[in-house]
C-alpha cells in the first residue's frame, strides 16, 4: 500500500511516519520551503495549495492513500490571518481531494475539536458542530468539502494533541510548559476551559488501525482525562519534575487578545474503541511515555 503523507513536519506528521505499519511505504511531502526529515522514505516538496504541483506529485507518485495532515492549526494566527487559513485549510484540502477523487485513491483528513462550540462536554461524532473561531470553521469547511465529493474517506478529529515534534517544528503545550518550567517561569493556566489530550503517537496508532480497517466516517481521537489547561500544566510539572506551584489558574477572560476558545471541547472516543482495538490513554500515561521518550535519547 502506497500511502502519501501531507504535512510530514507536523506533530502528528511525525508521530505517523515514524510507526507507519511494515507492509506499506510512505511519501512524506512538506513545504518546499522546509527541510525534510530524515527518514527511510521518499519525500518530495508539495504546497497543498498549488493545484499543479498536487496533481504533479501525485501523478508521479500514484499512491493508493493520501493522509492529509498538513494546515494552519494555530488557532490565533488563523484568526489573524483568515485568507490563508482559507487558503491552506479549506483550498489546499480540495486541492488534494478534486485529484484524489479522479484517480480513485482513499483519503484520511485530520479535522479538530475546535469545531465544537463547548457547550456541551464528552463530544461525539453524533453531535453536531458549531464552530466560534476561524481554524475551526475552515476545518469544518474542509470536512464538508470531503463528504460532498463523496470521495472514499476517514475524517479522524484529534482533540488538544501534545508530543516531541520534528526539529524546528511548532511547539506544543507540553514542550512549550516544559520549555517555561525548566527556566523557573510561572505560568498563569485557564482552569474553566476543558479538552482531553491526546498524545501524537497514540493518535497516530488510531489512524494506522483505521487505514488498515478502510473503515469510512467520522472519528473523535482523544486522551482518556477531561482536563483544563491548568490541571494539564500541573500533570506536566509533576510528570516532568518540575515545581508544580509555578502554575496558577486563570479564568479565560485572563488572555483578552486571544481567539475565542470554547468552553469545553473534550471527546467521547466510544465510536473509535468499537471500531479498532485501540485504548485511550490517561493523561499521566501520555506525559509519562512522553518523559520516557526524552530520557532514552539522553541516554543514547
Ligand atoms: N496539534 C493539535 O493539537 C491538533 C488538534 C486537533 C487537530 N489537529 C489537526 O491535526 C493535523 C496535524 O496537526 P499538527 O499540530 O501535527 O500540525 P502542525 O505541527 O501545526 O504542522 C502542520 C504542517 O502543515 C504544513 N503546512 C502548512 N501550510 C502548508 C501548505 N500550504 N502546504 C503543505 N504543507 C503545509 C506546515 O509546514 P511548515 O511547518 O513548514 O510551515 C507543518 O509542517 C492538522 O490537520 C491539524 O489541524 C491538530
Amino acid at each position: 500500500m502506497r500511502i502519501l503523507l501531507t504535512g510530514s513536519n507536523s506533530l502528528l506528521g511525525k508521530a505517523l511516519w515514524e510507526t507507519a505499519p511494515k507492509v506499506s511505504s510512505l511519501i512524506l511531502t512538506f513545504l518546499p520551503s522546509a527541510e525534510p526529515s530524515q527518514t527511510r522514505w521518499e519525500t518530495a516538496p508539495m504546497d497543498i495549495t498549488d493545484k499543479a504541483a498536487v496533481k504533479h506529485t501525485l501523478a508521479r507518485f500514484k499512491p493508493d492513500w493520501i493522509i492529509h495532515c498538513a494546515a494552519l492549526s494555530d488557532v490565533d494566527s488563523c484568526e489573524k490571518n483568515p485568507d490563508q487559513a482559507y487558503a491552506v485549510n479549506v483550498f489546499g484540502t480540495e486541492n488534494l481531494v478534486n485529484t484524489a477523487k479522479k484517480a480513485g485513491l482513499r483519503f484520511l483528513f485530520t479535522s479538530s475539536n475546535g469545531i465544537f462550540d463547548g457547550k456541551r462536554t464528552l463530544y461525539t461524532e453524533r453531535d453536531k458542530p458549531h464552530p466560534l473561531h476561524t481554524y475551526g470553521k475552515t476545518k469544518l469547511e474542509a470536512e464538508q468539502l470531503i463528504t460532498r465529493s463523496k470521495v472514499p474517506s476517514i475524517i479522524v478529529r484529534p482533540n488538544a494533541m501534545y508530543g516531541w515534534p520534528p526539529v524546528g517544528a511548532r511547539q506544543n503545550p507540553v514542550t512549550w510548559a516544559v520549555e517555561q518550567l525548566s527556566e523557573g517561569i510561572t505560568l498563569d493556566m485557564v482552569s474553566d476551559t476543558f479538552i482531553s489530550p491526546l498524545y501524537a503517537p497514540s493518535a497516530a496508532e488510531a489512524i494506522w488501525k483505521l487505514v488498515k480497517t478502510d473503515t469510512r466516517g467520522i472519528y473523535h481521537i482523544a486522551g482518556k482525562t477531561r482536563v483544563s489547561r491548568f490541571t494539564w500544566t500541573k500533570e506536566i510539572a509533576r510528570v516532568f519534575g518540575f515545581n508544580p506551584s509555578l502554575v496558577r489558574p486563570v479564568k479565560s477572560g485572563f488572555f483578552p487578545n486571544l481567539a475565542p476558545r470554547p468552553k469545553d471541547t473534550s471527546f467521547s472516543t466510544a465510536r473509535l474503541e468499537q471500531t479498532i482495538d485501540w485504548k485511550p490513554l490517561t493523561l499521566k500515561q501520555g506525559l509519562m511515555r512522553m518523559k520516557k521518550e526524552s530520557d532514552q535519547l539522553l541516554h543514547c
